[in-house]
């Protein structure tokens, strides 16, 4: 049955395709830009990702106002304001995102600055503070993962405290996601993984969370199929462009889903986790994924058995007797990361990771259990449980 009431939003137009990059100077001129800043970082730029995008707008007689490549591993409230200030400058009149999560959160906070004016991105933190549409901002992400294309969320750093200062407000959501496979096909076999396993888990926890609904389901559980068909054969074959497609899109999915359904558990223990021993936040996901399933098989064993469908297919999924499919479904993820293990060591264990010591479970137990996520997961976790499972995690 249908929950009583939900609602889903998510108004971020999909430009998605082999050559998905050439259709963004036609939709840039419909939103009536014609001057975008391009915002991304060192690493896209070294990878000769720009190489891919500058043409095509040269091509279409579109000038880019100016290129910022310089956005930091963890976005910072003084970089957003300095590409703020390269904007007015520039006169430029849009945002092109090129990156993963810290350039897209940065171009979100740029966006909220050349938007509402000042410099002084403090004031704009919090939950609807923005009362109107932003500059247009076209986000094309070069990994496949966070699903920021499509999130009405923001995460800066300030640089002066060290405090994340979160945004959110559906305002922030991109006006396109563009996904074409040329810009992931030279991502790092560990950071396709690791990126695959945090879209993995969006989509998971999605159809797990309290606030899951219909249509979150259904991306969700398409996100799971996309990502299980494709994981390991474009680790095998990185210059599979089909392939790169199919997981770029599970991303978007995944991030549509999160967004309109919330995250559980294995995203609190994940940022608790990353905050403190500073480990990538995919890496975090894909640790955690299998035994805050098993936690929540108490509440949500039917939910997880559901999941075996998109995860192992049909033939699977009609040959295990219904008792059996949460179970199975537990084995598939756990032989997954195994998989993962085997080709590029990503850890499963916290012991795998070599930067955390068993002495900080209680600190990570304690933190984790301050973080949002934790209000959305089916099962409640007090402190010995969050201990417990950090303790079987190890
Ligand atoms: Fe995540």
């Amino acid at each position: 049955m249908s929950k009583p009431y939900f609602e889903f939003f998510c108004p971020v137009k999909t430009i998605a395709g082999h050559k998905a990059l050439e259709h963004m100077p036609f939709e840039l001129q419909a939103l009536g830009s014609s001057r975008p800043l391009i915002i991304t970082d060192v690493g896209v730029r070294k990878a000769g990702l720009l190489e891919q995008v500058l043409p095509v707008f040269k091509e279409a007689g579109t000038e880019i106002a100016d290129i910022y490549d310089n956005v930091p591993p963890d976005s910072s409230t003084d970089t957003v304001t300095e590409i703020a200030a390269l904007y007015r400058s520039k006169n430029a009149d849009s945002i092109i995102a090129i990156g993963g999560g810290s350039v897209i959160d940065t171009s979100k906070g740029v966006n909220i600055l050349v938007s509402e004016g000042g410099d002084d991105i403090h004031k704009y933190s919090g939950a609807g503070v923005l009362t109107r549409p932003l500059k247009p901002l076209f986000v094309v992400p070069t990994t496949a993962g966070t699903g920021s294309e499509v999130t009405a969320i923001a995460v800066v750093s300030d640089c002066k405290t060290g405090a994340k200062l979160p945004f959110a407000s559906q305002f922030l959501l991109p006006n396109a996601a563009v996904l074409d496979p040329r810009m992931t096909l030279t991502l790092p076999p560990a950071i396709t993984a690791a990126t695959a396993m945090d879209a993995m888990t969006h989509a998971m926890e999605s159809y797990i969370c309290l606030a899951k609904n219909p249509l979150s389901d259904a991306y969700g559980t398409q996100a799971i199929r996309k990502i299980s068909e494709n994981i390991l054969h474009v680790m095998d074959n990185p210059q599979d462009a089909n392939g790169r497609l199919e997981l770029a899109l599970a991303a978007t999915m995944a991030g549509i889903a999160f967004s309109n359904s919330m995250v559980g558990l294995v995203h609190a223990l994940g940022h608790a986790l990353g905050a403190i021993c500073h480990l990538p936040h995919g890496i975090c996901m894909n640790i955690f994924l299998p035994y805050v399933l098993e936690y929540n098989m108490e509440t949500s064993s039917e939910l997880i058995g559901e999941l075996l469908l998109p995860l192992a297919g049909p033939e699977v999924y009609a040959s295990t007797p219904k008792p059996m499919r949460a179970e199975r479904t537990l084995q598939r993820v756990r032989a997954l990361r195994d998989e993962l293990y085997e080709r590029v060591k990503l850890p499963r264990r916290l012991s795998e990771t070599g930067k955390v010591t068993r002495d900080q479970i209680p600190q990570l137990a304690k933190l984790s259990l301050d973080e949002g996520p934790v209000l959305f997961n089916p099962k409640e976790m007090e402190l010995a449980e969050a201990i417990a499972l950090l303790e079987r995690a190890w």
